[in-house]
């Protein structure tokens, strides 16, 4: 008896302390990419997604290897459809069809793919992309949801449209969230947008970087991008800023709200911070923003306008060394996970304990030790120049720029450093470490410090490039938005 009341108090406590998490969701989501030449297998990605217990994944395309693996498991799936084939779904109810048939019916039986969301395209309404996509994309939506209720999926599984927060902004002149509405030139869209995935009990889906917005301006308050700040806040009547990500999201529910949609369920389809490729960009950086934003939204405060957790899907799980760099070098350093699956620092997605580690992907299978660098009795280097470019050109040189992991490399290691990353993106083939007899192969690990001379994942290399670059011009704009926002 006298046992019981402790015992009871530790069950209570236990319960309280895992009742919000229970009641919203474990976790965070997480976006899939796969604009990499040497990628996992999906079956120990999907066995990563389990490890971490993340139970949302948000991929780009509804490819049949990473559906394939997704089979059998609990995870609820964002599947999408790129861009370039907006014009033909809103064109053709038939086509819509057919893709609603195979990627997403195909996998919908008990025990097969938990298909929640599709992604009707990836930021159509991106200020770069010129309104291309600005007339096509509500009716492939509709056309999408159509086809899905006509498979009798429609209560289900819902058509969603990502978008960059670059929609919606606050004026200049009054930079606060209430302030914020959709931008001009495609206002009348994207409502219309809203309004049809309103009737269909649809969310809305939102891009939302505040990496970007220190990215692009040497004058925004760092701490304000994370959210243990808080030196920097902004008033807005009665509510109180400490971190861009609140701001921003808040400025998209006063738009909505002005447009008469004040309960529109929202997601943040990416979010997230790069490790590499700007100063700005490391681990250090990373896990502060990643364990900050996760606890933030685990904890179900959600912003001053909205009191509600926020569902957000992390950006992303591994990194893609075949992503355009148009924005910047930063676009190739965004995972948790490095390209063969190991985490890159300690990171909590339960949201509680501290610093708990990611699990890494397991038995990976790597390519021979053996690193391409530059043949220390090479005499005559006026070559040099050409064939760096030329191995950079092919390969993933992003590390070695102003602010990255390479950066102190002096030239000969910047040689070193690019003809590894071409030999070992070139499956390591003796002839692809030549460089008109510059190079040379050697077992010794030429990494130094925080530089690291990878050596490649033995599976087999596969580029599988769609509209990325239109798809990649994103990042820019979406930043120079929030500075808007803010100052
Ligand atoms: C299903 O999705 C895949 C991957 O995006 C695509 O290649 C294929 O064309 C789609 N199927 C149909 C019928 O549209
Ligand atoms: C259904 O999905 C499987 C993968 O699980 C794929 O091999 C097959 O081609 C798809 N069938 C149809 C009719 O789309
Ligand atoms: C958008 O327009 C600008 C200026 O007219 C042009 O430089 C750019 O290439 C266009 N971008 C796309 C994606 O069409
Ligand atoms: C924020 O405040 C802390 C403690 O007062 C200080 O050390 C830090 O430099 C400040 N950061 C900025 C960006 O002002
Ligand atoms: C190495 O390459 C980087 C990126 O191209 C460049 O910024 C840096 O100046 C180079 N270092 C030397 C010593 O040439």
């Amino acid at each position: 008896m006298a046992k019981a009341r402790p015992d009871c108090k530790a069950f209570l406590i236990l319960f309280l302390v895992f009742l919000p998490m229970v009641a919203s969701g474990r976790s965070v989501g997480v976006n899939w990419g796969t604009m990499a030449n040497h990628q996992l297998p999906p079956e120990k990605v999907v066995q990563m997604l389990k490890d971490n217990k993340f139970d949302k994944v948000k991929l780009f395309e509804a490819d049949e290897k990473i559906m394939g693996a997704l089979i059998g498991t609990d995870i609820e799936v964002m599947v999408a459809i790129p861009n370039y084939m907006l014009q033909d779904m809103s064109g053709d109810s038939g086509l819509a069809a057919d893709w609603v048939q195979e990627n997403v019916t195909n996998y919908s039986y008990d025990g097969g793919v938990h298909i929640k969301y599709v992604a009707v395209g990836n930021e159509p309404f991106l200020q770069t992309y010129n309104n291309s996509f600005l007339t096509v994309t509500m009716p492939a939506l509709r056309n999408i949801q159509e086809a899905l209720n006509n498979a009798g999926l429609g209560s289900r599984v819902k058509a969603t449209v990502p978008f960059n927060a670059d929609i919606y902004y606050s004026p200049d002149t009054n930079p606060v969230p209430s302030a914020g509405d959709f931008r001009a030139d495609i206002r009348d869209h994207a409502i219309e947008i809203v309004q049809f995935l309103y009737e269909n009990d649809a969310p809305f889906t939102v891009n939302i970087y505040p990496f970007l917005s220190l990215y692009s301006d040497e004058y925004f308050p760092i701490d304000y991008a994370f959210f243990d700040g808080p030196n920097k806040s902004i008033n807005d009547g009665n509510a109180v800023y400490n971190n861009v990500f609140d701001a921003n999201l808040d400025t998209l529910l006063w738009a909505l709200k002005k447009a008469g949609y004040p309960d529109m369920e929202i997601i943040v389809g990416e979010v997230g911070w790069p490790t590499d490729g700007d100063k700005h960009a490391n681990t250090d950086n990373a896990k502060r923003f990643n364990q900050g934003l996760i606890r933030h939204v685990l904890r179900g405060e959600g912003t001053p306008v909205r009191n509600k957790k926020v569902n957000v899907y992390l950006f992303s799980l591994i990194d893609e060394n075949a992503k355009s760099i148009a924005p910047g070098s930063f676009e190739r350093h965004w995972g948790l996970f490095e390209f063969d699956g190991k985490p890159k620092y300690e990171l909590d997605l339960s949201g509680y304990k501290k610093n708990k580690g990611l699990i890494g992907a397991q038995y990976v299978e790597y390519m021979p030790k053996k690193w391409c660098v530059l043949d220390p009795d090479a005499e005559d280097l006026s070559d040099l120049p050409d064939s760096i470019s030329y191995a950079c050109s092919l390969s993933d040189c992003t590390s070695l720029g102003y602010g990255s992991s390479c950066n102190h490399l002096d030239a000969n290691g910047n040689a070193s450093y690019a003809f590894n990353m071409y030999y070992q993106v070139q499956n390591q083939r003796s002839w692809d470490c030549d460089f008109s007899g510059l190079a040379i192969v050697t077992d010794e690990n030429p990494s130094q410090g925080d530089c690291h001379f990878p050596v490649m994942i033995a599976y087999g290399s596969s580029v599988t490039l769609q509209m990325e670059i239109f798809d990649i011009l994103l990042a820019l704009v979406g930043g120079s938005m929030m500075i808007l926002l803010l100052l």
